[in-house]
């Protein structure tokens, strides 16, 4: 599902919203909500289940208020009849019933009365049941886009001497996939341990590839040969794909293949070109044997493609590396190579 961002929040002038942040974003976040409570002359608040009490944001720290949350929050805030924003983590990832039930008459109590009481749920991921979607507008927080990533990693090398000479592009390339709270984490803490920007790039990558193997997909090995033999022509369509893969192309107007079919006899060098173009990219390559996508019935593996294709869509620059492990005599494997680029 495509969300608005995040900073369409005050034009929605809606009781309840929900709103998909990263964990590693959340100070952004705050900051932001922070400055619309200034702009709006309303407190901020902030509640999670880690908190008994309800918590204000004053001059940018935390405090906690004397309202206690005995029961459920949603109820507390709409008996509490405070003006304010209200910044609730953690319950929209999974809606049971009881708190589809809170949901709603929470937004009838906010709808009835004149005081400006906003909630905004927000968690990494939402799951809001289909039946309350008119009750609660849902954006998000997304990846930095080209143009914000490549401001993040200039001002980045900016405050790095020894990366300043140097073209950002790996770095850039590294950094795909990653929410901007992650992305200044990430390289401050691993600055110090590389020499050159190269260096830098693909520690950064490694890390982002420990990521994704976190969640279970299997992460295919580098090429165990620099060159593939005989496929001069192919080369030079890499070298191509590659250059298409700068995000500065997107400022030409130049978009991204995402699409390629490799086709050939056993051992000519398919796989191994998919992990060629993987590493020239420097993006992450996720294999798939898509006869495990086959599902039981058809929305099963609609839903299995569609969990593949979320997560390739959320890591940035991506291999999508479709294998048929179940060879028939024509055997081979086929790869597809998608590459996405942040919205
Ligand atoms: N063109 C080539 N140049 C150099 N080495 C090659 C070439 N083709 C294959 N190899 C070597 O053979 C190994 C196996 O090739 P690879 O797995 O890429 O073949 P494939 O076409 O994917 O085979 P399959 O259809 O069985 O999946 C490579 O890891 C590499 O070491
Ligand atoms: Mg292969």
């Amino acid at each position: 599902m495509t969300r608005r961002h995040y900073t369409h929040w005050p034009l929605l002038e809606s009781p309840l919203t929900a709103i998909a942040v990263s964990p590693s974003d959340r100070q952004c976040f705050f900051k932001q909500f922070e400055q619309w409570g200034l702009d709006m002359e309303l407190p901020l608040y902030l509640w999670n289940a880690g908190y008994k009490y309800v918590q204000e944001f004053r001059s940018g720290k935390i405090t906690p208020t004397p309202t206690a949350v005995e029961d459920n929050i949603l109820g507390t805030i709409c008996n509490a009849s405070r003006d304010g924003i209200f910044l609730v983590e953690g319950i929209v990832q999974s809606v049971d019933p009881l708190i589809d039930l809170q949901l709603r008459n929470a937004h009838d109590a906010l709808t009835q009365r004149d005081s400006l009481t906003f909630i905004v749920l927000f968690d990494a991921l939402l799951d809001i049941p289909m039946n309350l979607y008119p009750l609660i507008p849902q954006l998000e927080k997304p990846f930095p886009s080209s143009k914000e990533l490549e401001e993040l990693v200039a001002q980045f090398c900016q405050e790095h001497p020894f990366k300043k000479e140097s073209d950002p592009l790996p770095l850039l390339q590294a950094c795909t996939g990653l929410p901007e709270g992650e992305i200044t984490l990430v390289l401050n803490r691993l600055v110090g341990e590389a020499s050159t920007l190269e260096e830098f790039a693909d520690s950064v990558l490694e890390y982002a590839k420990q990521k994704l193997a976190g969640k279970g997909v299997r992460i295919l090995p580098p090429p165990d040969v620099p060159k593939a033999a005989g496929l001069d022509l192919l080369d030079k369509d890499i070298d191509k794909i590659a250059s298409l893969f700068d995000p500065r192309a997107s400022s030409w107007k130049l978009r991204n293949p995402n699409g390629g079919l490799l086709w050939g006899l056993p051992g000519t060098g398919k796989s191994l070109v998919a992990k060629m173009i993987a590493q020239r990219i420097r993006a992450k390559m996720i294999a798939v044997d898509f006869n495990q996508l086959v599902g039981s019935t058809v929305s099963e593996s609609l839903q299995n493609l569609k969990h593949l294709l979320d997560l390739a869509d959320n890591s940035g620059n991506v291999v999508l590396f479709l294998m048929n492990l179940r060879k028939t005599l024509w055997g081979g494997s086929l790869a597809v190579v998608a590459g996405r680029w942040p919205r």
